[in-house]
């Protein structure tokens, strides 16, 4: 494949993914291909590749749980058809074929939205193959040690493929004493001028009663047409996903392959099969990272970072920072120095400026903290926005939320705040003042005072109760 452009097989090309199908073995009402490996749902996996090469040409059908799956299609450049009643993966090219007559594309890619572990390779080579050979259609197969519920490839004395027959017809028809092992893996090729003419033939006369799209191939051969298949032996990226078990199979495959390439780079990763990575997760050669652990969403994790274990990181920039055990960090941005945890929760909206601390037990929420400052045990910090160096006492909190609206906290820089001190929001505590351990305060602090607002301490001499006045 070297010297290999995508741009020259597949510029009239464009692709087709099948995402109608109910997911029955799934045992769930979320339609099968927004099932989530890792942080996304399958189907972004093959989006994500097919838009690399077909961009605007990329069709998908779905069909159970549409509305859901055109939510979860909104940002990618593709077109969704609907495919009423799933007759079959046969009926869905039938029904999304407008939609492709008027892409005007001389080649046409089907895939399995169940197979999201594909690679632009595997297209590519396919595409490059088929046209090379001037075929009509061309599929990948797979050899597999247990073939399953795959649709099993037969060949001809000449070794070229004759059919596909699904499981379940295979073993119907008796011949599943002499196994196959070598199966259809879903990904198809098909030069659109000929499929059409056989297209509409189809019938549903198998065991399923469904439209299977594995039928044109012994219905190409006896019109004339030429097919083509190309084994890739026992690839696990052209597993397809049936059963939690085969999600969980296909979710570890490409967690390791994530991981891995991680080590390689230079992160340094602990106890890594613990530890997950979302696709679109960037972290720099040098960070540390100890297991389990997930990082998640569109986070970049710097050089030099340390993340202990237990920790879940999601949208979220780190620098050079600590984060301690049992953390949870969502869309925060922590500087260079910064502490976190253990058992410290950023919420969204957190800014944690060079080095600045949140300790253990302190929530933080929508708010700034300045370089150094402090906010070490116990706290809830909302809707703040605080200066430098300030030091936060445990137990201090920001009483942001009146029942009806958020109010905001501003800590300028310097401030002392006493432990045990809640801030009735809004509320502004000017720098370089001090607040009484165990004050609540409703009115804003002048610079540099001391502010202390609590019930005095009254000592009754020899009046505690519990203590008996008998002589001992
Ligand atoms: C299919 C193939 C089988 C192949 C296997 C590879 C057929 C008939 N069989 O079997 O040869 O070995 O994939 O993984 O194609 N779908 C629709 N509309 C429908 C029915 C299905 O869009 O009416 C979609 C499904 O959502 C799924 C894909 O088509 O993403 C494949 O359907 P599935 O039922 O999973 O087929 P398999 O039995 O796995
Ligand atoms: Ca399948």
């Amino acid at each position: 494949m070297n010297g290999y452009k995508a741009s020259d097989h597949t510029a009239k090309a464009g692709v087709l993914v099948l995402a109608a199908g109910k997911g029955t073995r799934m045992y769930s009402s979320l339609p099968k291909v927004l099932h989530p490996l890792l942080d996304k749902p399958m189907i972004w996996y093959l989006l994500n590749t097919l838009n690399s090469i077909f961009a605007a040409r990329t069709m998908v059908i779905g069909g159970h749980g549409f509305d859901q799956l055109k939510t979860a299609l909104h940002e990618w450049n593709s077109l969704l058809i609907h495919q009423e009643q799933q007759l079959g993966t046969g009926h869905a090219l039938q029904v999304a074929w407008p939609a492709v007559q008027e892409m005007d594309i001389d080649w046409l890619v089907v895939i399995n939205g169940d197979t999201p572990l594909i690679t632009d390779l595997h297209i590519q080579m396919l595409m490059e193959q088929v046209q090379k050979k001037d075929a009509d259609i061309g599929f990948i197969s797979l050899t597999l040690p247990e073939p399953g519920s795959y649709g099993r490839v037969l060949r001809g004395t000449d070794g070229e493929p004759e059919a596909v027959v699904e499981a379940k017809d295979f073993i119907a028809s008796g011949r599943h004493f002499a196994e196959i092992n070598e199966v259809n893996s879903g990904l198809y090729v098909f030069k659109t001028a000929s499929v059409e003419k056989i297209l509409f033939l189809l019938d549903a006369d198998n065991q399923q009663k469904e439209y299977y799209i594995t039928q044109l191939i012994a219905l190409g051969l006896k019109k004339g047409l030429k097919v083509v298949a190309f084994n890739a032996g026992n690839c696990p990226e052209l597993l397809g996903i049936n059963t939690s078990g085969e999600l969980l199979r296909q979710e570890e495959w490409v967690r390791a392959r994530i991981v891995d390439r991680f080590i390689e780079q230079g992160v340094i990763i602990r106890a890594r099969d613990s530890v997950r990575i979302g696709a679109e997760v960037e972290i720099s050669p040098g960070a540390e990272i100890t297991g389990p652990a997930e990082i998640f969403g569109k986070s970049t994790i710097a050089s030099e970072c340390k993340i202990k274990s237990h920790c879940f990181i999601e949208d979220s920039f780190i620098d050079k920072a600590q984060v301690f055990s049992f953390s949870h960090v969502v869309k925060s941005v922590i500087g260079k120095n910064v502490k976190i945890g253990p058992y410290a929760r950023l919420r969204p909206g957190t800014t944690l400026h060079e080095g600045a601390s949140a300790g253990n037990f302190v929530e933080i929420k929508n708010s700034t903290v300045g370089s150094g400052s402090k906010i070490n045990h116990l706290s809830y910090i909302g809707d703040t926005q605080m200066g430098c160096s300030v030091n936060i006492g445990a137990g201090t909190i920001t009483c942001n939320y009146d029942g009806r609206c958020k109010h905001k906290t501003i800590i300028e820089d310097r401030v002392f705040i006493g432990s045990n001190t809640a801030l009735v929001a809004p509320v502004r505590v000017q720098r370089e003042s001090m607040i009484g351990a165990g004050s609540t305060i409703t009115r804003d602090v002048s610079p540099g005072s001391l502010s202390i607002a609590r019930s005095r301490q009254k000592d009754m001499e020899g009046k505690n109760p519990l203590k008996t006045n008998k002589k001992e």
